[in-house]
C-alpha cells in the first residue's frame, strides 16, 4: 500500500542540479522547509551505482565505480526527502525507483528541464509533448512503488494545453503536481505565469504545488503571498533557497555570511566534496563577491581552505579526528 504524505500547506525545497545536495537539504529543513527534493538524478546513473551504508558518517550512499557519490542521504531527512528522477523510459524509471525507495519518502519525475542534454535524451521538458509517454512512466511508477509519486512540469504555451496535460498526469494516480509557471523557452527574467498555476490548481483535485516565484521572495512571508497569488496552499522554492536557505525561516532571513558559514559546517559534517561545496558557496555569494570571503572562495579548492575562510579550522580538524577515530575502531572490530 502506498504511504501517504499530505501535500497541503507545505513549503518545499526544489530540486536543483548540484545545489539540492545533502547540506542544503538539511539546512532547508532546519529553517522550516517541510519537504526537500534532491537534484535530478538520471535513471541510468542511479542504476549503475552501488548502495553503501556508510557507518562512519551515518549516511546511505549511492556510489559510482570511480568512488563518486551520486546520492547521499541520512536519517535527519527521513520521511521528508523526495528523489527526483530524470527519465524517458517507464521500465528504467521503475527499476531506479525500486532501487532507492527504502531510502526516500517519494519519487518525483522531472518533466520540466529545458537543457539540451535532457531534451535530446527525451527527458525533462521533452516529455511535455509526449502524453502517452507521461502516462506510461507515471502509471508504472505509481503501480510499482510503495511511496508517493509526484511530477514537476513547466507550462505549455497555452493554458488549455497545460490543463489537458495536468489532467492526464492526475489520472495516473500521482499524489501531487508541481507547476513551474514558465514555458520551456522562457527564462527566469520572464514573468512567472501565476494565472496558469491558479487555473490548473482549480481544475485538479490533487494538490498543485506552485513554483517559479523566487524573484519575488525576499523572506518567508513572501512565500505565503506567492501561494495566495497562485491559489495553491503549497510552494516549492528553488533560487531563493539556493541564495539563502533561511528563506524558509518564519523568524526572518539570516545574514549571508552567517548562512554560508552554517553551510560550510554542514558540508564538513557530511563530507560533501570540495568541488560541490565551492559551487554552492559561490552561488550563495554571487551578488557579494567583493566581500573578502567571496574573493577567497574563488581561489580555494579544498575543504580545509574553505574551513579557514569561514573561521572553522578547529571545527574541521575536530571532525577529521573523530572520523579517523571511528574508522580505526571499525578496522579494529573487523580484524578482531
Ligand atoms: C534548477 N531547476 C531544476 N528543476 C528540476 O526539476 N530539476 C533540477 O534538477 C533542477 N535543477 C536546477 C538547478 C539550478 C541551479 C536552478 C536555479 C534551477 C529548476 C528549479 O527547480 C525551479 O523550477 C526554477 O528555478 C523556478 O523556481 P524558482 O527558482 O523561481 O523558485
Amino acid at each position: 500500500m502506498t504511504e501517504k504524505i499530505d501535500f497541503n500547506h507545505k513549503v518545499i525545497l526544489a530540486p536543483m542540479v548540484r545545489v539540492s545536495t545533502l547540506p542544503l537539504r538539511l539546512l532547508s529543513l532546519r529553517y522550516g522547509a517541510d519537504l526537500v527534493y534532491c537534484e535530478e538524478i538520471i535513471d541510468f546513473k542511479i542504476l549503475s551505482s552501488t548502495r553503501v551504508e556508510n557507518d562512519i558518517l551515518g549516511t546511505v550512499d549511492y556510489v559510482m565505480s570511480d568512488g563518486n557519490v551520486v546520492f547521499r542521504t541520512c536519517a535527519q531527512e527521513k520521511g521528508k526527502l523526495f528523489f527526483q528522477l530524470g527519465t524517458s523510459d517507464a521500465e528504467r524509471a521503475v527499476a531506479a525507483a525500486l532501487k532507492v525507495q527504502e531510502d526516500v519518502a517519494g519519487i518525483d519525475v522531472n518533466m520540466g528541464c529545458p537543457k539540451e542534454f535532457s531534451i535530446k535524451g527525451g527527458m525533462g521538458a521533452a516529455l511535455l509533448k509526449k502524453p502517452e509517454k507521461v502516462k506510461q512512466i507515471l502509471s508504472s511508477l505509481v503501480k510499482a512503488v510503495s511511496i508517493p509519486v509526484t511530477c514537476k512540469i513547466r507550462c505549455l504555451p497555452t493554458l488549455e494545453e497545460t490543463i489537458e496535460l495536468a489532467r492526464i498526469i492526475e489520472k495516473t494516480g500521482v499524489s501531487a503536481l508541481t507547476v513551474h509557471g514558465r514555458t520551456k523557452e522562457e527564462r527566469p527574467r520572464h514573468a512567472n505565469r501565476n494565472d496558469f498555476i491558479k487555473k490548473i490548481a482549480e481544475s485538479l483535485s490533487i494538490p498543485v504545488i506552485a513554483n517559479g516565484g523566487s524573484k519575488e521572495l525576499k523572506d518567508c512571508s513572501d512565500i505565503q503571498k506567492f501561494a495566495k497569488d497562485t491559489g495553491c496552499t503549497s510552494v516549492m522554492v528553488a533560487r531563493a533557497a539556493e541564495r539563502n536557505p533561511s528563506i524558509f525561516r518564519k523568524e526572518g532571513i539570516i545574514p549571508l555570511l552567517d548562512i554560508v558559514r552554517e553551510y560550510v559546517k554542514m558540508a564538513i559534517n557530511w563530507d560533501n566534496n570540495a568541488i560541490n561545496t565551492k559551487y554552492c558557496i559561490l552561488q550563495m555569494m554571487y551578488k557579494d563577491m567583493d566581500i573578502k570571503e567571496g574573493d577567497q572562495s574563488l581561489t580555494a579548492v579544498t575543504m580545509e581552505e574553505f574551513s579557514e575562510i569561514w573561521g572553522l579550522q578547529e571545527y574541521y580538524q575536530q571532525h577529521k579526528q573523530s572520523m579517523t577515530k571511528l574508522l580505526a575502531m571499525k578496522y579494529d572490530k573487523e580484524t578482531e
